[in-house]
């Protein structure tokens, strides 16, 4: 279907996937996989086919393996019976016409030991990343982590091929890496959490090694069609001492540019939530999404802070090829409906993001509901 005046609501091929627009949701940890053993429950299905209408559903962050934990009630995909509750998700998603992808994550260091039955998280180098981690006791401070062997890094990346092999299983239809928001990846590829002397650390292609083994791990098991990875360089808050440096301009350029020869489905990347006058990566702030167009040549998504306004326009300049959207799903479960009948969104609120149930999660009504639109 072309859509001239709303590029959003226009088909896209994304390998052999056909998304039916151009909306994408963005990955959104929601703590609803309030059980000891982490598995996602039908209230989860039901919030993610409340929102099928979207052209992809990217899963919220979902842990690779016991390790990787770092929030509470964030549902993981590294046993059976949570396999077995994504199904769940997946078979709701699908009944409504929806396709869905698995976020992959690994928040490393970010952790806390309240999380891993009072063992210390582990990451690149031993240096707080001097983040928060959501416990049960609510935010704590990150402490000095200790250094993963080589041994475990290896064992990380195939925990990433398992989770990924686990996804296929689940039903989902592919998946997406989880490489920005200070998380394990962003943990190795930063100077300032990454103070390795091996293959791991030093130089741009040591930092940014892991990234291209766990791709290679899981397009073993997934067509690389059917694989996304998400960044964000230019992340200041929420990040600790992660912060943009001299060589992330370099380094990104190096991940973009090899990147290319993987046909994968997308990289998403997270625009700046702050300004960026007077940090190394300043440059990066008019037409953000531009520097990346021009180093990568596949699918791009852009994400951050679009309406439909400001989705619709950059689509229509083909600087990118799919908006991912956030908040605006919290309250708008019919986002879609919502931009094609161009109606009022809803408003979501924050202190139902991560925890409450049914309350701020599947509550909210879509405009058929509220008698705006007919059916
Ligand atoms: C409640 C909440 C939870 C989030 N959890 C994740 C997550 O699990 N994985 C991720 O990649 N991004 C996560 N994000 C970031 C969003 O995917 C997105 O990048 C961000 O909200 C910016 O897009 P927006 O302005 O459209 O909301 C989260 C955002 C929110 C608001």
């Amino acid at each position: 279907m072309k859509n001239t005046a709303q590029p959003l609501l226009e088909e896209y091929q994304l390998g052999d996937l056909t998304l039916k627009n151009r909306v994408v949701m963005a990955s959104m940890t929601r703590g609803r996989a309030t059980n000891a053993v982490l598995v996602p429950t039908p209230l989860m299905a039901e919030y993610y086919a409340q929102r099928a209408s979207a052209g992809l559903i990217l899963s919220e962050g979902t842990w690779v393996n016991r390790q990787s934990i770092g929030f509470i009630n964030v549902p993981g995909i590294y046993t059976p019976q949570q396999v077995e509750g994504w199904k769940l998700v997946t078979r709701a998603v699908h009944d409504k016409g929806g396709l869905i992808f698995s976020q992959l994550g690994h928040i490393g260091t970010a952790s806390h030991p309240d999380h891993l039955g009072g063992e210390l998280p582990a990451g690149p180098s031993a240096i707080n990343p001097q983040t928060k981690s959501f416990t049960s006791e609510g935010f704590k401070d990150t402490l000095t982590p200790r250094e993963l062997t080589i041994r475990e890094i290896k064992q990380t990346v195939q925990d990433y091929k398992q989770a990924a092999n686990n996804a296929t299983k689940a039903g989902f239809d592919g998946v997406e890496v989880h490489a920005h928001s200070g998380m394990l990846i962003q943990q190795f590829l930063s100077a300032a959490t990454n103070q390795r002397r091996d293959e791991y650390g030093g130089s741009i292609e040591n930092r940014a090694r892991i990234v291209f083994e766990i791709l290679e791990a899981i397009i073993k098991v997934w067509d690389s069609t059917r694989v996304g990875i998400k960044f964000n360089p230019v992340a200041i808050s929420n990040v600790g001492i992660m912060r943009p440096d001299e060589e992330t301009i370099p380094m990104y350029q190096y991940i973009l540019k090899k990147l290319n020869d993987y046909n994968l489905a997308y990289l998403q990347v997270e625009g700046p939530a702050e300004d960026l006058s007077g940090t190394p990566v300043q440059v990066l702030q008019v037409n953000y999404f531009s520097h990346f167009r021009k180093h990568y040549r596949g699918t791009l998504m852009a994400n951050l802070g679009f309406m439909q306004q400001t989705a619709n326009a950059i689509l229509q300049e083909g600087t990118v090829d799919l908006v991912s959207f956030g908040v605006p799903f919290i309250a708008n479960p019919d986002l879609v409906e919502r931009f094609k009948y161009n109606l009022r969104l809803s408003h979501s609120n924050r202190e139902t993001y991560y925890t409450g149930g049914e309350y701020g999660y599947t509550d909210y009504s879509s405009a058929v509901q509220e008698g705006v639109i007919g059916q």
